[in-house]
């Protein structure tokens, strides 16, 4: 009897694990291809390329990751003018690694062998240009306004075109089951992105809104987050979230490669980091020191490239929020277990 129900038990295991398996194999890749692009469309002009430009190398940060390697980063930072012909292999843990893409126009390994709306979909929605998910949370700027986005990707359609074959991306069967069965791998379905951004001038906390939500990014990384599924787990802005290891980059600068990052509360609490700065000046004056903490993940190049006036709009918008008290602890820290 004991015999036949422990048979009957490791049939039914057998046959849940082969049905997850199945299941995993046949989702995981799934595609898109009939959800609608935005109905926005680029443009040669000057004023247009120049807006975008900005951008790309400032506040939206794109040479963060398009670009060929960790060195390519270091110059990019710098301000030294890297093509954005990806390659970066960002390593994620037990689900694989996924590859930054090759954004110059060359028509057979760039984005030279996309539509527009293939393109637009990808920043909007987060689908890939073959139709597949990204991950959206990679690159979120599903809200940015379309008349930025049209910038951006005018710019893009402008710059020199460089052949540079990327990599696939490699998932692991972990990586392929949470791509599957998380909301986190799905596409964006109704981003409601405004049709213009707030001008630059005067600054306003209405443009430090939205560059921080939507163009910089400030919110990703400085809300606590749960690591693996990147869900909040604490209001937006208070700080806490952790940054593992990313030994290729401690390494090119030297570093103890089990060294963790978290980032500061940028409330205006008078125990946050905001206390550091009285006016908008002093805010201005961290942005263009760039990186203290050579491996930080922050996007400190680009950012030190941001405008007088988009960094004061910054500036007042996180003034303007609600003071959260929210001790983080050491900002660069060990794992215990380490
Ligand atoms: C945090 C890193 C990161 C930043 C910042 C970033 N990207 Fe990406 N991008 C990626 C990765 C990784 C992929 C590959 C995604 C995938 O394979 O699912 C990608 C893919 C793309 C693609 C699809 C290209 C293709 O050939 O499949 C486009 C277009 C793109 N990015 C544009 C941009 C633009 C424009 C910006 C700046 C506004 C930007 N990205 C900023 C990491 C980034
Ligand atoms: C990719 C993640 C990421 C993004 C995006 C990001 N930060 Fe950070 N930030 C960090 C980390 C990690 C630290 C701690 C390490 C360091 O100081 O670089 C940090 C540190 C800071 C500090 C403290 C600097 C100091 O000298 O003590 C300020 C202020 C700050 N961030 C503001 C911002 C603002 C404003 C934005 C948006 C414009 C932003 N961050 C976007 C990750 C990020």
């Amino acid at each position: 009897m004991i015999k036949k129900i422990l048979l009957y038990t490791l049939a039914f295991l057998a046959l849940a694990i082969a049905s997850v398996f199945i299941y995993v194999s046949l989702t995981w890749n799934k595609k898109y291809d009939d959800w609608p692009a935005p109905t926005l469309k680029t443009s040669t002009d000057s004023a247009v390329i120049a807006r975008g430009r900005y951008l790309v190398l400032g506040p939206a940060h794109c040479n963060s990751c398009h670009v060929s390697s960790i060195q390519d980063l270091e110059d990019s930072d710098k301000g030294m003018a890297i093509p954005l012909k990806g390659g970066v292999g960002l390593p994620m843990g037990p689900l694989g690694t996924i590859y930054t893409r090759n954004l110059t126009p060359d028509k057979n390994t760039g984005i030279g062998r996309y539509t527009d709306d293939q393109i637009f979909r990808m920043m909007r929605h987060g689908i890939r240009p073959d139709g597949t998910a990204s991950l959206p949370l990679m690159m979120p700027f599903w809200k940015m306004a379309d008349d930025d986005m049209v910038a951006v990707v005018s710019y893009l359609r402008s710059m020199e075109p460089v052949e540079h074959p990327v990599p696939e991306n490699q998932w692991t069967f972990i990586g392929k089951a949470v791509r599957s069965l998380t909301p986190t791998f799905k596409p964006i379905e109704n981003p409601d992105a405004p049709a213009t951004a707030p001008p630059m001038t005067p600054p306003s906390i209405a443009r430090g809104e939205y560059l921080a939500r939507y163009v910089t990014n400030c919110v990703g990384c400085h809300t606590p987050r749960d690591i693996t599924t990147f869900e909040a787990t604490g209001p937006e802005f208070s700080g806490g979230m952790e940054f593992e290891p990313w030994a290729a980059l401690n390494k090119h600068f030297n570093m103890d490669t089990t060294l963790w990052l978290r980032t500061p509360n940028i409330t205006p609490h008078p125990n946050s980091v905001m206390a550091k700065y009285k006016t908008p000046e002093d805010f201005i004056q961290r942005f263009r020191q760039g990186r203290t903490v050579p491996f930080s993940p922050m996007d400190w190049g680009p950012f030190s490239r941001i405008t007088d006036e988009d960094l004061t709009s910054i500036y007042m918008f996180l003034n303007s929020l609600q003071p959260v008290e929210h001790e983080v602890g050491d900002i660069v820290f060990k794992k215990e277990s380490e």
